[in-house]
């Protein structure tokens, strides 16, 4: 239907918001792609920027998933859906936002690497998996201080807390839970590569890094 194809098409434009080169271009005159890790997001934003600047990008790029992953509602306005069909349209956008995210249209498509937006679609759709998920995150990032480390953690949260904490039996569910973990390894492979030859810049939340 139309609602289907208005929600995808404004799932991908909220997903392209370039959250990170904007505010920094706009603020700080830096396009923060070309420092630290190079990527468009709150963590090289925070790398290079700051944590006020970093905590921005991060509150609204996960606001960007989770506003897309709503506009499932969109869809329902158009047609009846069960409630299977219905996680599945969310889980659909959300993943379209990534894809923004990853390629934003209105940053010649190159953007981040979509954990933010992730979590945002996680919160839309079963908060008390996102919360596994982020305390995962906090977890690994405060023993490890590597983001990325904590970012693919989080993610394979996603699934094994659906399946084994949460009991769910939805396959198409589960499956996407398994996609996003590729997906993370995908957009990873760089910080993967960095992790194992021990070279990954590590992040300090509450305390200067000190040689
Ligand atoms: O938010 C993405 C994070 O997992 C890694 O970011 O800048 O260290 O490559 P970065």
């Amino acid at each position: 239907s139309i609602y289907l194809v208005i929600a995808v098409l404004l799932a991908y434009l909220f997903g392209s918001i370039p959250t990170a080169v904007w505010l920094g271009q706009a603020f700080y005159g830096v396009d923060v792609r070309e420092y630290g890790s190079g990527n468009a997001g709150a963590t090289n934003t925070f790398r290079v920027l700051g944590p006020r600047a970093g905590s921005i990008v991060m509150f609204v790029d996960i606001f960007k998933g989770w506003t897309a992953t709503n506009l499932a509602y969109l869809i329902e306005l158009g047609q009846n859906t069960s409630d299977v069909q219905f996680v599945n349209f969310q889980l659909a956008l959300g993943v379209i936002a990534v894809i923004g995210h990853l390629f934003p249209v209105f940053a010649g498509f190159r953007g981040g690497k979509g954990v933010a937006t992730l979590c945002g679609m996680i919160l839309a759709i079963h908060t008390p998996a996102a919360l596994v998920c982020v305390s995962v995150f906090i977890i690994i990032l405060l023993t490890t201080h590597y983001v990325s480390l904590s970012s693919i953690s989080a993610g394979f949260a996603f699934p094994f807390s659906l399946a084994f904490i949460f009991k769910t039996t939805i396959p198409s569910v589960l499956l996407y839970g398994i996609a996003i973990c590729i997906l993370l390894l995908i957009t990873h492979q760089k910080n993967i590569e960095r992790l194992l030859k021990g070279h990954e810049s590590k992040i300090y939340l509450f305390k200067k890094k000190s040689k």
